[in-house]
């Protein structure tokens, strides 16, 4: 039997931040379904956002994560963020992470869409999530065991009320059990619902679809972010164009050289993420292109290397100065509902990072919050274990019986995410997530959420996450009706102020007895 202190699931910032601060006494597992580095956390380009320039303060970056979350944020888990992060960052740079300085030793700040301060703190340019995930690593103890090519596909609870553990399966198919008194999922988001995706092709919603499966109570599910732009080359997405590149000084326009944004928003081409994907979305719609106009931005190849190289590698040459460019999935703002050091409803349960929402980011994320966030609360939640005041959690194994698997009949993955984004993507109306909410229940969730998946391959599994996960969201965005931040329903195209201290919130049942 293994038997941890705390069993981690997931292997981005928010995971390595946690393995980081965590007492070197407690015996400590991460489980990772891929490689340590792989991941959206490693091809993070902007930055983490901080109030650490001459005139920001906090309060600034509190009210920027608000404006962008269309208010129906949790100040206090905004406050927390924004006050806990300049600390943070220093903390990083003490221990020697690799960001971007000026002469004078500080930090280079980027701009990014809707801040009113430059505070993007950023390493190697554009190469900010592999400089924190190399500098995060160097910090994790030899008390800390790393398992890769691991697919966790059970939590293990009592009654799902008490975890105590999960089972994960290796690519030879044999599965393995780890106990632990603290399971973390922090696994990200679920971006690979959608055909067309910023995210990593491991990011497939399984930490949302476990938690759901095991009885935890998920919130704001309908608040997808669409990043505006993304590389997109011959019907394709080739990967992110970060924001960045509009913080210094890029300007989306047509083929004529029309400027988009400009009598849109005041903010123009930096103006909240969802308003330049939606605007963005209308152009695709009616066959216009749109490109980013880079020819203001001096020196870009050194700015940004990993953008040249992918627009080199897809064929779009730099020196003519136009990239190419359309909305894709990019991070879920909803997810497993935790409170403020990230417990679940369930005991010994806790989620960090893109799959816990902590209410911090409301209906549309700012953008540089979301490995701020991983560090932020990896951190607390490391103090909050350490101090011991958790209750351990008996790994007595508990028997349960599980109805015989069923003949299985799944869609392909391109078929959810092709559907997800023509029926549950950047515009949505009822029709389209009726549609897509009967499509995804002729899967027969509720039978695929009950069944023995021991037997089951991880192509299988992972399909079964992707239908749960995809129809949580289709069902919350049906509940809501109004629009509001990543939320854009085209038959009620407002915001509306019964809607803002309401929250949808999904939890499994079980049939008593
Ligand atoms: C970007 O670089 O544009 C993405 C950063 C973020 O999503 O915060």
């Amino acid at each position: 039997m293994q038997k941890y202190d705390v069993l981690i699931i997931g292997s981005g910032v928010a995971a390595l931040q946690l393995a980081g601060h965590l007492s070197k006494d407690l015996n400590v597992i991460v489980l990772t379904k891929s490689h340590l580095k792989h991941g959206n956390s490693s091809i993070a380009q902007g930055g983490v956002a901080a109030a650490l320039g001459a005139h920001d303060h906090p309060h600034l970056h509190y009210t920027d994560t608000l404006e962008a979350g269309r208010h129906i944020n949790n100040p206090l888990a905004v406050q927390d963020l924004t006050e806990a992060a300049p600390s943070v960052m220093r903390e990083l740079i003490e221990k020697g992470c690799e960001f971007d300085f000026g002469e004078d030793g500080s930090p280079l700040l980027g701009m990014e869409g809707s801040h009113q301060q430059h505070r993007i703190i950023h390493g190697g340019g554009d190469q900010t999530g592999k400089r924190l995930v190399e500098g995060l690593i160097k910090n994790v103890g030899p008390n800390v065991e790393v398992v890769e090519n691991l697919f966790v596909y059970e939590l293990l609870t009592h009654n799902h009320e008490t975890c105590y553990g999960a089972k994960g399966k290796d690519a030879n198919g044999d599965i393995h059990t780890f106990y632990a008194d603290h399971v973390v999922l922090s696994t990200g988001g679920c971006g690979q619902v959608y055909e067309i995706t910023s995210n990593a092709l491991t990011v497939t919603g399984d930490g949302l679809a476990l938690a759901y499966r095991a009885g935890a109570e998920m919130i704001d599910m309908e608040f997808v972010q669409f990043h505006p732009t993304l590389l997109y080359v011959d019907g394709e997405a080739k990967g992110l164009v970060s924001e960045a590149v509009r913080g210094e000084g890029a300007k989306l326009v047509t083929s004529n050289g029309k400027r988009i944004m400009k009598g849109v928003h005041l903010l123009e081409d930096l103006a909240p993420r969802h308003v330049v994907s939606q605007t963005i979305f209308d152009y695709i719609q009616k066959d216009i292109d749109i490109f980013l106009d880079i020819h203001s931005i001096p020196h870009f190849q050194k700015r940004f290397p990993t953008i040249t190289k992918l627009c080199e590698q897809s064929g779009v040459p730099i020196s003519e100065g136009k990239i190419p460019v359309a909305p894709g999935c990019h991070f879920l703002m909803g997810g497993i509902k935790t409170d403020q050091v990230g417990r679940t409803n369930i005991n010994g349960l806790y989620a960090i990072g893109e799959v816990a929402c902590t209410g911090v980011h409301g209906a549309n994320r700012l953008a540089s919050n979301s490995l701020l966030e991983g560090l932020v609360y990896g951190k607390r939640l490391a103090q909050t274990i350490n101090y011991g005041n958790q209750k351990k959690i008996s790994t007595a194994p508990f028997s349960y019986k599980r109805k015989p698997s069923p003949l299985l009949h799944l869609p392909t993955m391109d078929h959810i995410k092709s559907s997800m984004m023509k029926n549950t993507g950047i515009v949505r109306t009822e029709e389209g997530l009726i549609r897509q909410r009967e499509m995804l229940e002729s899967y027969n969730i509720k039978e695929l959420l009950e069944m023995n998946y021991d037997r089951l391959s991880i192509n299988q599994m992972t399909t079964i996450f992707m239908l749960i996960t995809s129809w949580m969201i289709t069902s919350s965005a049906l509940g809501r009706t109004e629009s509001r931040g990543g939320h854009f329903r085209s038959d009620i195209p407002i915001e509306r102020d019964e809607w803002i201290s309401n929250h949808i919130t999904l939890q499994r049942q079980w049939e008593k007895g």
